[in-house]
């Protein structure tokens, strides 16, 4: 459910219309719903509320807009964090260091410091070698680190493969079947307060039970690690809930999800972490973009719009589908190629798709653009990086400024015996 709906005719963000927007911000540019935020944020929240502790982490590299996050603190949420740059977002959106988790395969040691600096709630290490470099930091200072181990269960989430994070050949945590002898070792090490595990198996899950296999196998090596002596108390059940992207389609649901929880972690006594991501903004945003041209083709024609690879790189990257759909939709529809300005075939979002029939000039929208869209954006082709604007109510404001090339360009230089 989301708050962009037609008025009049006219697609609106809540009481905002997308024109109104364009008009004054000019396109392409991202914009975010407040109250699909808010909304998301609570029903996983409420989803969740039953359980005896749980602590809700955004995974902040789906939208590190500072002003999403600081709707998200609002809701209660700490976030998730994979590198300092994140880290320093979520401190500086009113996040408290006590609820920042920090998950990251390849976290430097300048970036483990400056966890054990700010106060950070949790270090998730993802080797031996990570837990025993931390220790020894944290101990040199006379500090104790909060640590889980992060394990790949060997699970297959069933999603693109480029996403996918929990099958044995993944980079991502130890297997599982070492993490005894892992955790025996450096649980004893001072400096470190190694007190559960975490999981993350991919994201887009549309469908529960690759969560609930691995959800079983952390139950299964909780009991053995405590048999073990180990006392734990924190279990990350990371992120990875699937949202719609095609008009109609059906998605677990945060109440499905929060059952399924309750029922296989029932008995555990863990406060209980989760790493949301897409479930939480992926429908609060839409990407706005002007039709250049409709150009005729061999096949069907092409319909170039004025966002590109660069400013929603999903589809090129996983052959992504995001909906398009006309802004002031005339009710007429064609089959059209959808593509942008970029020099590459690969900056395709759509091939041979049945659309509302747009012309030059029409403004457009891809849909559920809010989770890896701006925060994937680059300026590939010497393109201005995508701005970005929140609603609430009948109010917005441009959250993130379209960066020009003139000032990406002020950033390099010419050495002297170039000139
Ligand atoms: N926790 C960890 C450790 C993660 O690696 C991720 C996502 C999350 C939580 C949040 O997952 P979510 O709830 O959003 O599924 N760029 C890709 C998605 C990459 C996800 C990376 N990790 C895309 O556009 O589909």
């Amino acid at each position: 459910m989301d708050h962009f709906n037609r008025k009049n005719g006219v697609l609106h963000a809540e009481d905002v219309s997308i024109p109104a927007i364009a008009a004054e911000v000019g396109t392409p540019v991202y914009v975010y719903s407040t109250a699909t935020l808010e909304r998301h944020a609570s029903a996983l929240k409420n989803a969740l509320a039953g359980l005896p502790s749980v602590h809700l982490a955004f995974a902040i590299k789906a939208n590190p807009n500072l002003a999403v996050l600081g709707v998200l603190a609002r809701q209660g949420y700490g976030a998730d964090v994979v590198s300092g740059g994140e880290l320093k977002r979520a401190l500086a959106a009113g996040m408290p260091a006590e609820d920042v988790v920090f998950s990251g395969v390849g976290k430097t040691r300048a970036e483990l410091q400056l966890g054990l600096d700010e106060g950070i709630g949790q270090f998730n290490l993802e080797l031996e070698e990570e837990g025993e470099v931390l220790a020894d930091l944290a101990h040199a200072q006379g500090k104790t680190a909060p640590a889980v181990l992060r394990v790949n269960p060997d699970v297959d989430a069933g999603t693109h493969a480029k996403i996918s994070t929990g099958k044995a050949e993944n980079k991502f945590g130890v297997a599982i079947d070492r993490a005894l002898e892992i955790f025996d070792r450096l649980a004893k090490r001072p400096g470190l307060n190694l007190r559960g595990v975490a999981i993350h198996i991919g994201s887009q899950l549309t469908e529960l039970s690759p969560l609930e296999a691995a959800y079983k196998r952390v139950g299964e090596l909780v009991a053995q690690l405590r048999a073990a002596g180990h006392t734990i108390t924190h279990v990350d059940l990371g992120g990875g809930l699937g949202v719609p992207y095609h008009a109609g389609q059906t998605v677990s649901t945060a109440e499905e999800f929060g059952a399924m929880v309750a029922r296989v972690t029932q008995g555990w006594n863990v406060t209980l972490m989760f790493e949301p991501g897409r479930f939480i903004c992926g429908n609060a945003g839409v990407l706005v973009t002007e039709v250049i041209w409709v150009k005729p083709a061999a096949g069907n024609p092409y319909v170039i719009v004025d966002a590109a690879m660069n400013d929603l790189a999903r589809p090129a990257l996983y052959d992504a589908y995001h909906e398009f759909e006309a802004v002031e939709p005339t009710g007429e529809k064609f089959v059209a190629n959808i593509a942008g300005p970029v020099c590459e075939t690969g900056d395709t979002f759509a091939m041979g798709r049945e659309i509302d029939v747009v012309k030059s000039g029409d403004l457009a929208v891809f849909r559920t653009a809010g989770a890896y869209g701006a925060t994937m954006a680059s300026t590939y082709n010497s393109r201005a990086l995508v701005p970005e604007v929140l609603v609430s109510g009948d109010r917005f404001a441009v959250v993130a400024d379209r960066i020009q090339p003139e000032t990406i360009m002020g950033a390099e230089r010419v050495p002297e015996w170039v000139r």
